[in-house]
């Protein structure tokens, strides 16, 4: 580790509009940004933010604020890629927390390592990828997850979690749950196979691979299928804001869902490993209750991906969470099923 003399510069009254991708103009009481863990831990050792909450900030691409943020809001900028282990089957690869997602996946194809291609143009960041256990196209970093290093903000001391600590479920993990609030992600490690084994069963990509006419799919054609299906249904958000998917996917027990499927016969659904429930596709759901495409001034709901709320310039986080509310209600009114949000709300 680097030793650092002082505490890296604190900024006040900064706006996080470049810093969230729904593009909402919100102010930090103050902001800095953290380029190695020590600089943390210094920062922390001086004690001038002491009285004041940290809200940890990676790609803020799943954040939607809703108002100014009265913390020292700590930009996670820990970078580096490297491989720390390797036998005949695969790479251990181990990111710094603050690296593009997208960029270790692209790492990892340029090497031909399988495992995260499915998971191609994620936004956001490697640390903040454990946190919801992010998922794609029939994959979720669960999968190749080896282990994690995290601070833990009471005793200051760096702690490994391995995957069972971590608590991963859809969506979730221990850092959501008992863990939120408590630790400092700083680099994940993650477990790629040398031997391809694409993952192509997943909606749209076996379509796109056959159109292209690739019938053993390298890795680089899997990822190149996933990116190509992505852009066509989720809004880039650097032309329009939004966190990719809102809402979670509901569960629901079987007696319920098997009454939604009678009364809507055409409703996709799917099992659930490891129990009797069944998910629905609240895209699916959002758009049979007519909100596909809605806009209410600068806030709506995707043409292309009802799931997705977008932000079309100068909506305000209140307006878009306003609209969140009146989709739950609707949703709720229509099918019987609480949505949840898959956004962290600030
Ligand atoms: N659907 C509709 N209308 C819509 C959207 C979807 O009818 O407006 C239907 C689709 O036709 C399909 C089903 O819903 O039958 C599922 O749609 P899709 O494959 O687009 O995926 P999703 O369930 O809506 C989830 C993830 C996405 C991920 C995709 C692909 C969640 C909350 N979202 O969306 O993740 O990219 O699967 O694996 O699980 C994200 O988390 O931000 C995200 C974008």
């Amino acid at each position: 580790m680097p030793s650092v003399k002082s505490a890296p510069r604190v900024f006040e009254h900064v706006s996080l509009l470049p810093y969230n991708t729904f593009g909402i103009d919100v102010a930090a009481r103050y902001f800095v940004e953290i380029n190695h863990l020590q600089e943390y831990i210094q920062l922390v050792e001086e004690g001038n933010y002491a009285h004041i909450k940290h809200l940890f900030l990676g790609g803020g691409s799943n954040l939607l604020l809703t108002q100014d943020v009265n913390a020292l809001v700590v930009k996670i900028q820990m970078n580096g890629i490297e491989v720390i282990d390797e036998d005949a089957d695969h790479v251990w690869v181990k990111a710094g927390a603050g690296v593009v997602w997208h960029d270790l996946v692209w790492y990892a194809v340029d090497h031909q390592w399988a495992g995260i291609e499915n998971l191609s143009l994620i936004p956001g960041t490697v640390g903040a990828a454990p946190m919801q256990n992010i998922g794609a196209y029939g994959v979720e970093i669960k999968d190749t997850f080896d282990h994690l290093d995290a601070l833990n903000l009471v005793t200051m001391e760096v702690e490994r979690f391995d995957s069972a600590r971590c608590e991963f479920g859809y969506r979730e993990s221990y850092f959501k749950h008992a863990g939120k609030g408590k630790y400092l992600i700083a680099s994940v490690s993650f477990r790629l196979n040398k031997k391809a084994q694409p993952q192509t069963s997943y909606g749209a990509i076996q379509a796109v691979l056959s159109e292209k006419g690739v019938n053993l799919p390298s890795i680089r054609d899997v990822a190149e299928a996933v990116i190509a299906i992505r852009e066509s249904k989720l809004p880039n958000p650097k032309e329009i804001g939004n966190s990719g998917s809102f809402f979670k996917n509901p569960t629901v027990s079987e007696p319920i869902a098997n009454q939604l499927i009678d009364q809507y016969p055409g409703i996709p659904h799917y099992p659930v490993v490891g129990s009797t429930d069944v998910k629905f596709p609240a895209g699916w759901l959002i758009e049979q209750a007519g909100w596909k495409g809605y806009r209410s001034g600068d806030a709506g709901v995707h043409a292309k991906q009802a799931l997705v709320l977008v932000n079309y310039g100068k909506a305000n986080g209140s307006e878009i969470q306003d609209l969140s509310e009146r989709i739950k209600k609707s949703i709720l009114e229509k099918f019987g099923i609480a949505l949840e949000t898959e956004v962290n709300i600030v």
